[in-house]
């Protein structure tokens, strides 16, 4: 009985038990794993990311003549972000000379890195992520579970380039201009809400202020989101999307697995190709789509993430990282 009210307790939180895959079929081993380095934002959000406390950058942005991995990403695929100094709370805007991180926590590494491996077949795309963890959340040493997230789209050059950068704003809750939980509660748009959640630009200027375009750019803008939570020993998938804000899915469209042993976190999405659902991006051979990955860990919620610079996934040639077409 207890075990059905759990399960039950899972399907009405958005989210399912992953069964267990043909994904753990593939032999990894002969799939190259390419290399990802994640950082600590701190609070950098689209609106420093486009202000004069990141001149050049924010000049390059807007004329869209250079993108993040252009300025911080170095060859061997390293970060050259000021990582462990957002991390620490130490390094300050330009300008304005406010903080990177106004609450660092004690002892936060600035940056971590994760194996990316892609393949596919004739009917999925499966991307498997690996990232060394003490795993809190699946010992259960932490409340929170751990996650691994995907932000993906295929479409807009802005996120493209600035990958999930679009989505987070100086006003989303627990970032500096968020606004107050009554601020919240009496908006219209709010309704039975009292947070802030991840939005595109596209989408809104603010919280509170749809644009007036964004319907219009809503079929090219939509972001795609997906996470593998891992806690209390279990992999659990949820779908959702990204636009006015973010929203979850009743069902997940993939299949997510994963698990923690020898240190380390393997995830695992196994994604339907060829075919998609309302709020998934439809991908299918030839595409080359862009994802950008956040991890959550050792209780971290919200804002409190590692997040990489976007990548982009080719399902032929073409992509920072090409998927290996599996025999059927
Ligand atoms: C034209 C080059 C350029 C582009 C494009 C660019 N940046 Fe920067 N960024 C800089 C420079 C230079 C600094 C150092 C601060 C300054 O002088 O403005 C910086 C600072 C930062 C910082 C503060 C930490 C540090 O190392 O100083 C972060 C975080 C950051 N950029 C993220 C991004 C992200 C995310 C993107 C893409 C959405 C991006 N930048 C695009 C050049 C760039």
């Amino acid at each position: 009985m207890r075990a059905r009210i759990i399960l039950l307790a899972l399907f009405l939180s958005g989210a399912v038990i992953a069964a267990p895959s043909e994904a753990a079929d593939i032999d990894w081993q002969r799939v190259k794993p390419s290399r990802i380095a994640l950082f600590y934002p701190g609070v950098v959000s689209w609106e420093f990311l486009v202000s004069e406390d990141h001149r050049l950058g924010a000049r390059m942005i807007k004329s869209g003549r250079k993108d993040c991995r252009n300025c911080h990403l170095a060859k061997d695929g390293a970060l050259d972000i000021k990582a462990d100094e957002i991390a620490s709370g130490s390094l300050k805007m330009k300008r304005s000379l406010k903080p990177f991180e106004p609450e660092p926590g004690a002892g936060r590494k600035g940056s971590i890195s994760a194996e990316v491996q892609a393949a596919y077949d004739s009917g999925h795309l499966y991307l498997r992520f690996r990232w060394s963890s003490s795993g809190a959340g699946w010992a259960q040493s932490a409340k929170t579970p751990d996650r691994i997230s995907i932000q993906a789209n295929k479409s807009d050059q802005l996120f493209k380039a600035s990958g999930c950068f679009i989505t987070c704003h100086n006003d989303l809750s627990t970032m500096p201009h968020a606004p107050s939980k009554k601020e919240i509660g009496e908006h219209p748009a709010y309704r039975g809400k009292d947070e802030v959640s991840l939005y595109s630009v596209h989408a809104k200027s603010s919280w509170d202020k749809r644009k007036a375009d964004a319907e219009a750019q809503k079929a090219v803008g939509l972001i795609d989101i997906k996470s593998v939570e891992l806690g209390k020993g279990l992999a659990r998938a949820a779908d959702g999307w990204i636009y006015d804000e973010k929203a979850w899915e009743e069902r997940p469209g993939f299949e997510g697995s994963g698990d923690w042993s020898e240190g380390a976190y393997t995830a695992v999405f196994k994604k339907p190709i060829g075919r998609a659902g309302k709020y998934d991006v439809a991908i299918s051979e030839g595409d080359v789509f862009t994802i950008a990955i956040a991890i959550h860990e050792d209780g971290a919620r919200e804002r409190r993430h590692y997040v990489s610079l976007p990548v982009s996934i080719g399902l032929g040639p073409g992509g920072d990282i090409q998927a290996i077409r599996l025999k059927d």
